[in-house]
């Protein structure tokens, strides 16, 4: 990722929306992450270059069925809900490369002007679906937030009043521990004025082996593993630290009574790592693990009634009947 305030960032449609230190200066969360019980690293920090090209890898494994099944919600009812969603700003909360986004964009574009807001940490990704958005869909106003959630939302407090749409697919709100979760939303309910929309898809929850095939490599693939270990070189680059990646075995598990897969990466020898830069050494004995992925599931009513304490009414959901995968729409109440 590019540096806020270097030359490169001042592309015209990308606007940086993060303060420089906070943005950047992520010791604190990430120390506060490692010192837990069970060290850990943020969502965010694996989508660093390389992390967003091994994750749409990940989308191409044939056993992640999330990116698929959404992909053929949004392909079947893209019309009804532009239609639905009924203004003309598409807000984006962690945007990727937007490819499943696109058609709603192209329908809302059939009903009205469309702008179109996404805001992700990674730059390169706004860079990449910008311009794929601009060659396909010509007539789209496209203006990237680059920086964290909590920035671009502000962003969108202290700008235009039009009504606006917050879209958040791919089901990330489960990448979010529980308390982020509440202050991520609470955070969008702030943001929203009475009548906007929110538009979030979730997986929701079944048999523990649908999760664990999923988030696990099939035999001869290697996304996943590959997109766990990042993580660690991130770390080795960003923060001086010396892990050793072929110490490390990453794995997926489901865990029913919490709801959540968790992608780990387990020691499988007794090692230390040192991170200079945040004044910490990790020691790790043989099975003890980092955590390096947090995927909630979702119970459908719970997650409803969840979204809803906060100020909004269930407008419409469409749910696939093979996957259990949801998308759903709220107004702000
Ligand atoms: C799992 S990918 C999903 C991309 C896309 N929404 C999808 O459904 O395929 C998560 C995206 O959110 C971005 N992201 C993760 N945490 C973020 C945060 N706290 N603030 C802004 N962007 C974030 C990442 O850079 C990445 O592009």
């Amino acid at each position: 990722m590019l540096r806020p305030g270097s030359r490169e960032a001042g592309h015209p449609d990308i606007v940086p929306v993060d303060d420089e230190a906070a943005f950047w200066d992520d010791h604190p969360a990430v120390l506060a992450c490692l010192r837990e019980p069970t060290p850990r690293i943020p969502a965010w920090f694996g989508y660093d270059v390389l992390g967003s090209q091994l994750f749409e890898a990940i989308t191409r494994l044939p056993t992640y069925y999330l990116t698929r099944v959404e992909r053929r919600l949004l392909g079947r009812h893209a019309a009804e809900i532009a239609d639905l969603i009924g203004c003309g700003r598409v807000a984006e909360l962690g945007s990727g490369t937007a490819k499943k986004t696109r058609l709603l964009l192209a329908a809302c574009l059939e009903h009205r002007p469309t702008t179109y807001l996404p805001i992700d940490v990674s730059r390169e990704m706004l860079e990449i679906s910008g311009a794929a958005l601009r060659a396909e869909l010509p007539g789209l106003a496209v203006q990237g937030l680059w920086g964290r959630y909590e920035a671009g939302l502000e962003w969108l407090r202290n700008g235009s009043r039009e009504p606006v749409v917050v879209v958040f697919l791919g089901s990330n709100l489960g990448n979010s521990t529980p308390a982020e979760r509440d202050a991520l939303l609470s955070d969008i309910a702030t943001t929203l004025q009475p009548g906007d929309r929110f538009l979030l898809s979730a997986d929701l929850q079944k048999a523990a082996d649908t999760f664990e095939t999923c988030y696990n490599d099939p035999p001869g693939r290697s996304a996943f593993a590959e997109f766990r270990l990042n993580h660690l070189t991130h770390l080795n680059r960003r923060f001086g630290a010396d892990f050793v990646l072929d110490h490390f075995y990453p794995r997926a598990h489901y865990d029913p009574a919490t709801a959540v897969v968790e992608g780990h990466l387990y020691a499988t020898e007794e090692q230390s790592a040192s991170l200079p830069a945040l004044g910490l050494t990790l020691h790790l004995q043989p099975g003890e693990s980092i955590n390096v992925g947090f995927s909630a599931k979702f119970h459908r009513p719970r997650f409803v009634a969840d979204v809803a304490r906060r100020g909004f009414a269930l407008q419409a959901q469409w749910i696939d009947a093979v996957w259990q995968y949801g998308i759903f729409l709220f107004h702000r109440t």
